[in-house]
């Protein structure tokens, strides 16, 4: 287990209710993320640490212009490492729980749809339990995506997860469960997944940090080298993204 943690990462506030707000200048971002990256590659998580800058700006401007957003809590820092995972890795099948009005999503569908897109997947799919919260979430994937290769289906992610047939090359968990069990979801969903992820799959945990006592448990989990070959606590903000490779 790892930790890539920067000096300003308790510093850095956004307004989730302004979420296309530059927070840093862009030299900054890009020179915080490339660390991430480095540490990750390092970690064997990712084969190298190059993705496309100007097809991540232009992923950025078209959620900007096409997503309605009510809040969120992507960082501009952590859109763009979702979007330079994706990118890098290139999953073929990506599911990603939780997640609301799909920005969370898209940050990571949007390496393979719509104006970012670096390569050809086959099924990416985002999974929200609350219908009109999913219906959002779709509808402004659509904006983006006309083919519908990514999808956003309304769902519990635990039972969607466990009827998935093909294998789940990226798991990106951001549901908050139940009341009594919170982000503690992650580890049942993770462990209706795990059978069907394959030998140097990944698996992304939001929230690694703010709410790392509701995920001890999980966090046990993808730290234990029987389960998981290497982990890594990205600390670059206050929510964090703990990043697992099997
Ligand atoms: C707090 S939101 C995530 C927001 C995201 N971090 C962002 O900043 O945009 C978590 C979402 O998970 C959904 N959720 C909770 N339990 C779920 C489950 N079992 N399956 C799928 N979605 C779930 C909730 O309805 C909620 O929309």
């Amino acid at each position: 287990m790892r930790t890539y943690r920067t000096d300003d990462w308790d510093r850095l506030r956004m307004n989730y209710g302004d979420p296309h707000r530059q927070l840093e200048p862009p030299e900054c971002e890009i020179a915080v993320v490339d660390g991430a990256l480095a540490v990750l590659q390092e970690a064997c998580i990712l084969p190298h640490a190059r993705y496309d800058h100007e097809k991540m700006l232009a992923h950025r401007q078209a959620v900007q212009e096409l997503f309605e957003i009510p809040w969120t809590a992507i960082t501009p820092r952590m859109q763009r490492l979702l979007y330079a995972v994706n990118a890098i890795i290139q999953p073929p099948n990506m599911i990603a729980a939780g997640v609301f009005c799909g920005n969370t999503f898209i940050s990571n569908a949007g390496a393979a749809v719509g104006p970012g897109a670096c390569y050809t997947a086959h099924d990416l799919v985002g999974v929200e339990i609350d219908p009109e919260r999913a219906a959002l979430a779709e509808r402004n994937v659509r904006q983006i995506d006309p083919t519908g290769v990514a999808r956003v289906v309304a769902d519990d992610a635990v039972t969607f997860v466990d009827g998935y047939e093909e294998a789940i090359h990226l798991l990106y968990l951001d549901a908050d469960g139940s009341p009594d069990k919170g982000k503690g979801v992650y580890l049942d969903i993770l462990e209706a997944a795990y059978d069907r992820m394959p030998s140097g799959s990944v698996v992304l945990a939001h929230n690694s940090v703010n709410s790392a006592d509701r995920l001890d448990v999980y966090l046990e989990f993808v730290r234990d080298s029987n389960y998981f070959r290497d982990s890594v606590n990205v600390v670059f903000d206050i929510e964090g993204l703990e990043v697992s490779v099997k």
